[in-house]
């Protein structure tokens, strides 16, 4: 019979402070006692951080798990074993990026049980750097710039712009010759991201920034925004947007509800409202849309078109450390828990 026992960082409480939800993290023994058929083994090497687990561990995002609850959603490894199905056999000794919202098992471990749709095998040329992070804000920004493509727009707004899945956006905007605007809350990261190649970036926290962003919206014909900010600030940019605009909501890192949407334009310019979720994406993709993103967008981090900034990689026992680190620098780049 399977038998493994593996360290884990666990959860024991949700709690709305931060920083008491990160003290109660600690490192546990765990168990798994049983490979379903169709089920793989994945042997951690690395996983990140994302605003996803920050939700998470506040008790404030869409997935609850019971508790105690190992957080993590996403992550790379190697497939170390697997049930008896053969398709998941034929995956052993495979380096994977893997996602998964599952109630037993989170990337924060050093093994995980995933079934194949939790898993994208990998190149074995993509650092482990770059695989940790493959899964979620790569394919959100491909999912996302779709919808720009389909409006056959020329130029994107996106607000929290100094983040990856920005980083990403900037990257299909430039191979595209579409012109980008951020949106960001802090004016050194602003001096970075024209750095980057951002043809304007805007404080959002500056005198007169509703004035300024009207201006440049119009000036530079955005009719799409990606907002992963939520609150007052949606309501303002969507009161900015052209007529037939898009305004697409992605992240609500503000932690507030979105306000401030004046019915006016809403009606008059007939502004699309919309959200835009990964998992569901994946379902409509489709397996054959899935391996074409994968391949671009490995060769776009393979030809360093797009960079996966990691500022701090810590172990399992200095993830409070590692948190800290990374909610003090997020436009810098993520954190990522090393177990190998
Ligand atoms: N809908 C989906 O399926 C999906 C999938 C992937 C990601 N997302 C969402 O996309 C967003 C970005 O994720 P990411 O991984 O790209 O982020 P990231 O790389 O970790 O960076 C976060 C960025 O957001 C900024 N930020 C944080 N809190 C903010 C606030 N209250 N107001 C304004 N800016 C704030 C940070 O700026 P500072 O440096 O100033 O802190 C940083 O630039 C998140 O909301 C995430 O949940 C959604």
């Amino acid at each position: 019979m399977f038998s493994l026992t593996y360290n884990a960082i666990e959860l024991p409480a949700y709690n709305a402070n931060i920083l008491r939800a990160m003290l109660g993290l600690r490192v546990v023994e765990k168990h798994i006692e049983d490979l379903p058929a169709d089920s793989l083994l994945v042997r951690m090497d690395a996983a990140p951080c994302n605003p996803s687990d920050i939700a998470f561990l506040i008790g404030g995002y869409n997935v609850i798990k019971p508790l105690p609850a190992i957080p993590g959603f996403e992550g790379t490894g190697t497939v170390v074993a697997a049930g008896t199905e053969s398709q998941a056999r034929s995956l052993i000794g495979r380096r994977v990026s893997c996602f998964s919202q599952s109630a037993t098992y989170g990337t924060w471990a050093e093994y995980i049980v995933l079934n194949i749709n939790q898993i994208i095998p990998i190149d074995d040329r993509l650092s482990t750097e770059q695989a940790a992070v493959f899964f979620v804000n790569p394919f959100t920004a491909f999912g996302l710039f779709e919808l720009a493509q389909a409006k056959n727009s020329k130029a994107i707004l996106v607000n929290a712009a100094g983040g990856r899945v920005a980083d990403f956006l900037l990257a299909f905007a430039k191979k595209h010759e579409i012109k980008t605007l951020g949106i960001v809350r802090k004016s050194k990261t602003a001096d970075s991201l024209i750095q980057k190649g951002w043809d304007s970036v805007l404080v959002s926290t500056e005198e007169n920034f509703k004035e300024s962003l009207q201006k440049k919206i119009d000036e530079m014909h955005v009719d799409i925004a990606f907002d992963a900010v939520g609150g007052e600030l949606t309501g303002l940019i969507a009161g900015c947007m052209p007529d037939d605009g898009e305004l697409v909501v992605y992240g609500g890192l503000s932690g507030k509800e979105i306000g401030g949407i004046d019915s006016i334009p809403l009606i008059f310019r007939e502004l699309h409202l919309k959200g835009f979720n990964l998992n569901r994406w994946f379902l409509r993709a489709g397996r054959q849309k899935i391996a074409e993103a994968s391949l671009l967008l490995t060769e776009m981090l393979l030809s360093g078109e797009i960079d996966s900034p990691v500022t701090i990689q810590v172990k399992p026992e200095e993830i409070v450390k590692g948190l800290k680190h990374y909610l003090g620098s997020m436009s810098e780049g993520k954190m990522l828990l090393r177990f190998t």
